[in-house]
Formats: structure tokens, C-alpha cells, sequence
């Protein structure tokens, strides 16, 4: 998607072989024009799959769903990184590494939302090792409702999540492939 490679590039600054910043729009301030933007796209891509759900992770990938979601007209859905029992007994967990936050945590699901008659499009802000992908898969899984395909901002190509992903038969449509960060350098796949 053209808007955002050239967002990217202008604001986007690589800190290293692995980090892009792009906080000034998409995780920290956000453009929301943009991400009316990026909903509609995103929406369009998949808008033949017979979506039911959006579901995404708190926190970044709320708002870009959020739009694909309205776009869609659909329920968004957002898996909570501390599902709280007390609160909510139907709840369903699993649990994910970040490979680059260096951390581990629980996704919880509330099983009122999601059910087998749901087809269901993943929606998030980065795309790396997949691992949130996948845990997000194992939930809806558990609740056998019907992933339609996923949905990403930004994907680091140098990465194997998107192999992980389509080696599991999903389609992954990301609106921006990077191919190598570098202090200072950004390079997507398709320059
Ligand atoms: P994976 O799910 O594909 O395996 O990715 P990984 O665990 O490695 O990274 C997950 C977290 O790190 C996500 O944030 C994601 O947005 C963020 N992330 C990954 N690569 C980058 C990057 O190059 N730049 C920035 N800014 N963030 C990156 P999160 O833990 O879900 O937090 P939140 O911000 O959504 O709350």
C-alpha cells in the first residue's frame, strides 16, 4: 500500500537490524485517516470471505482493526494479554513468546464471542516471528470457527512469520513488506 510505504518512509526510523519505530502513527500517536485508510483496504482484500469477526491483540492492533472491522461491518473482537477469571469464568488462554520483546504472556479469549459458525479475520499492526498469529490461531481453533485470513500493517519479510503462516494454509495480506532495517535504512521488498 502506497500511503503507508511512503508514511513509512518519512517517519519511520530503523533502530536496528530488527526494530522499526513508527510511533509517531501507527503505535503511540495514531493517524487515524491513515488507518480509515488501511480499514478500507484491508476490508476490500478479503471482503469476498464471508468475514463475521475481526479479532485483534490489545494494544496496537486496535486501532487498524477497528476500521477493517467497521469497513467489514463487522463485531471487532480484542484478545486481552490478562484475562482476568474473576470477571469473566468463560474464558479460554494460551500462551505466546515474543521473540522480540524478550517476554511471555497469556491471550485469553472470552468463548461468548468467537463460535463455529464464525469466520474470522486476524487484523494486527506487525507481523515477525508469527508467534501472536499462531496464538491467536490455537484459540479460535479450540472454538472451531473458520479463519479467513489475516490481515497485517507491517511485515518484517527477513522474518519467518509469514512462512510459519502460509506453511498452516492461511493467506497473509500485508500492506507493507520490509525486507531489511539497518540503522537508518529502510528497504521493502518490492523497491
Ligand atoms: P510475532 O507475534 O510476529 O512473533 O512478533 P513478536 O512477538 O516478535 O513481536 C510482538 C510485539 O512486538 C508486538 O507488540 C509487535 O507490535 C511488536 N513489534 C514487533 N516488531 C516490531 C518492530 O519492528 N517495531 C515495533 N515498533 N514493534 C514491533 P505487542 O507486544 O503486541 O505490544 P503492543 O504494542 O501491541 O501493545
Amino acid at each position: 500500500m502506497k500511503l503507508l510505504k511512503d508514511r513509512i518512509r518519512s517517519e519511520g526510523r530503523a533502530l536496528n537490524e530488527d526494530i522499526l519505530k513508527v510511533d509517531s502513527f501507527i503505535n503511540h500517536q495514531v493517524d487515524m485517516e491513515l488507518m480509515n485508510a488501511i480499514g478500507k483496504d484491508i476490508a476490500d482484500h478479503f471482503r469476498d470471505k464471508k468475514v463475521t469477526k475481526v479479532v485483534t491483540i490489545e494494544s496496537s492492533g486496535i486501532p487498524p482493526a477497528a476500521m477493517v472491522a467497521m469497513s467489514l461491518g463487522v463485531p471487532l473482537v480484542i484478545l486481552k494479554k490478562q484475562g482476568s477469571k474473576v470477571l469473566n469464568e468463560d474464558m479460554i488462554q494460551t500462551v505466546v513468546t515474543s521473540f522480540t520483546k524478550g517476554n511471555t504472556y497469556e491471550l485469553s479469549l472470552c468463548t461468548r464471542f468467537i463460535s463455529e459458525s464464525d469466520h474470522v479475520l486476524f487484523v494486527d499492526d506487525f507481523l515477525a516471528n508469527g508467534e501472536a498469529a499462531t496464538g491467536t490461531v490455537r484459540l479460535l481453533r479450540q472454538l472451531h470457527a473458520t479463519i479467513a485470513g489475516i490481515g497485517i500493517l507491517i511485515e518484517k519479510s527477513f522474518m519467518p512469520g509469514r512462512s510459519k503462516l502460509e506453511d498452516a494454509g492461511f493467506e497473509v495480506y500485508s500492506l507493507a513488506r520490509i525486507k531489511r532495517l539497518e540503522k537508518g535504512v529502510i528497504e521493502f521488498l518490492d523497491d
